[in-house]
């Protein structure tokens, strides 16, 4: 089966758990609204890319620990989208879940959502114990604090952050969190993939941003501008959009420099590359801005 449809339906298994009978309807409409239809699903194909480099040998949990990934970088989008956050009307085309449901039942969507990845997370690798507890240890670092999204969102409460430690704990946690659980539930050694993932996310940032300088609501679904509203760091606020655009090839380089040795390198290289020149939306995504090595 390919990525995109174990992933869909493992996400589809899990949200059928909140909605079994019993569950509050709104809470469980609001829960399968904040998951489908999805948007780019990058991080949980990141981390099946990285498990079939390392041999796949349980899909079923590497399928869970994508699907826990992907159900935590939604939590953090309905979280994001609140008004006491970023404020943002429109997530993936659509109206974001608070505008929808109204704020209390967002709240609980995002908590909901981290609960249910946990979850999904216990009963999809349990074959493999010991994976599992080091499956847990590394999702939870990517979300929780000191490094990752609740820290990342928490520096905007502080007077100054820098750049990179701001994007590396909102955005780079969960794109790290995403290599080293491919890796661990193959059953191969996490922490070489640390750093791949941390370079993806971060370039990934580096690309949002320049999308909400550059782009169009129409283009990207979700309102752009915000970061300058907010006075939130943004690379391309701070290092010009020609300086953001050098950071984001110089990241692109650097994670496809950093593969660790593994079965499926040269698969996952060429999966890596074709990926990254989608991180941009097409309008800034020309051959001329972002001409990759
Ligand atoms: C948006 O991530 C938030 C960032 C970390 C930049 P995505 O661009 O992956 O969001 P969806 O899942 O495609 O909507
Ligand atoms: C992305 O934050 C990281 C999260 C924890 C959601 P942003 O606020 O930069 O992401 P968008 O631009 O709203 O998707
Ligand atoms: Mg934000
Ligand atoms: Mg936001």
């Amino acid at each position: 089966m390919d990525a995109n449809r174990r992933i869909e339906r493992t996400l589809d298994n899990a949200v059928a758990h909140a909605e079994a009978p019993g569950a509050p309807p709104r809470l469980a409409e609001a829960i399968r609204y904040g998951v489908f239809p999805g948007g780019h699903r990058i991080r949980p194909r990141l981390c099946l890319s990285v498990a079939r480099a390392c041999g796949d040998d349980d899909p079923v949990g590497a399928d869970a620990a994508a699907a826990a990934i992907e159900l935590l970088h939604c939590a953090s989008l309905v979280h994001d989208d609140l008004p006491c956050f970023d404020d943002a009307p429109m997530r993936r085309q659509k109206p974001s879940v608070h505008a929808a449901f109204g704020e209390p039942l967002a709240v609980l969507t995002g908590d909901a959502l981290i609960v249910l990845a946990f979850e999904t997370l216990a009963r999809g690798a349990a074959r493999h114990p010991a994976r599992l507890a080091s499956l847990v240890g590394l999702v939870a670092r990517a979300v929780g604090s000191p490094v990752g999204i609740v820290a990342g969102q928490a520096w905007e409460s502080e007077l100054t952050v820098g750049l990179t430690e701001y994007q590396q704990a909102k955005t780079g946690a969960l794109f790290a969190a995403a290599t080293v659980t491919g890796a661990a539930a193959a059953g191969a050694p996490p922490l070489p993939w640390r750093l791949l993932g941390e370079c993806l996310g971060e370039a990934y940032q580096v690309a949002d941003d320049l999308s909400d300088v550059a782009c169009r609501q129409e283009e990207i679904g979700k309102p752009v501008g915000r970061d300058a509203t907010l006075g939130r760091p943004n690379a391309a606020a701070l290092l010009g959009v020609g300086g953001a655009m050098a950071r984001l090839r110089h990241l692109v380089a650097e994670a496809v420099e950093v593969i660790p040795p593994c079965p499926g390198a040269e698969v996952l290289r060429a999966e890596i590359v074709a990926q990254t020149r989608l991180f941009l939306p097409p309008s800034l995504a020309s051959e001329k801005l972002f001409a990759l090595a």
